[in-house]
């Protein structure tokens, strides 16, 4: 199996995505301490689907919360269960400008989509604030991932997740500093602005 176009598969399975674990809950959890967001500050949530980030973060009154998919099905759904959220249509593996910045940045569950980092990595440094976070998360290590992969016969051709050198590249390639790695339990890459 591999997936064509982002946009059809993901608009045709939006409801499979909707299901939130407690495993993944405590996972969310987890990611939103390690990034230390507090009150006040914004976050722009990439390939949000259906705001399983936000269920955690909605009790921090953050300043600005923006949800982005390629997905509108997704999104629409987003909609259904966070009304106050903002949501913008958009692919994030095409050159952006939302003409706004935030504290944090967050890819979570679905960088294994992407499939030009280096327009990823223009498009985050163009949408952080100095000092900025930007973190790539997954519920999977890179190895339960393969494996998981395997199992479902889903082929990609390239590293679901990027590997350390590449992602040591990218930080430094786009001026971003500060880079931090984790492969265990989880996978938690970050670094700043
Ligand atoms: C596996 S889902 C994960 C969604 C969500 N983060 C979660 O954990 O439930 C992957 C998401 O990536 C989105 N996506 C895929 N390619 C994208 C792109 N180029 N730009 C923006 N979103 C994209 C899909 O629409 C889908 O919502």
């Amino acid at each position: 199996m591999a997936i064509k176009n982002q946009k059809e598969y993901f608009n045709e399975t939006y409801k499979n995505w909707q299901e939130v674990s407690d495993e993944k809950t405590a996972i969310i959890d987890k990611i939103i301490k390690k990034l230390g967001i507090s009150e006040g500050e914004s976050l722009l949530d990439v390939a949000s689907g259906t705001g399983v980030l936000y269920e955690n973060l909605k009790d921090i009154s953050l300043s600005k919360y923006v949800a982005l998919d390629i997905s509108e099905n997704m999104l629409k759904e987003l909609k259904k269960l966070y009304f106050e959220a903002k949501t913008i249509c958009a692919d994030f593996d095409e050159d952006i400008d939302l003409g706004e910045k935030f504290d944090f940045l967050v890819i979570f569950n679905s960088i294994p989509h992407f499939e030009n980092l280096d327009t990823v990595f223009t498009n985050v440094y163009k949408h952080l604030k100095d000092r900025g976070t930007f973190a790539i998360a997954h519920s999977r290590t890179r190895e339960k991932l393969k494996e998981h992969h395997r199992n479902i016969g889903y082929s990609l051709g390239r590293d679901a997740i990027p590997s350390d050198d590449t992602l040591l590249k990218l930080t430094r390639n786009y001026g971003f500093k500060e880079c931090y790695i984790e492969d265990e339990e989880i996978f938690f890459f970050s670094c700043r602005k």
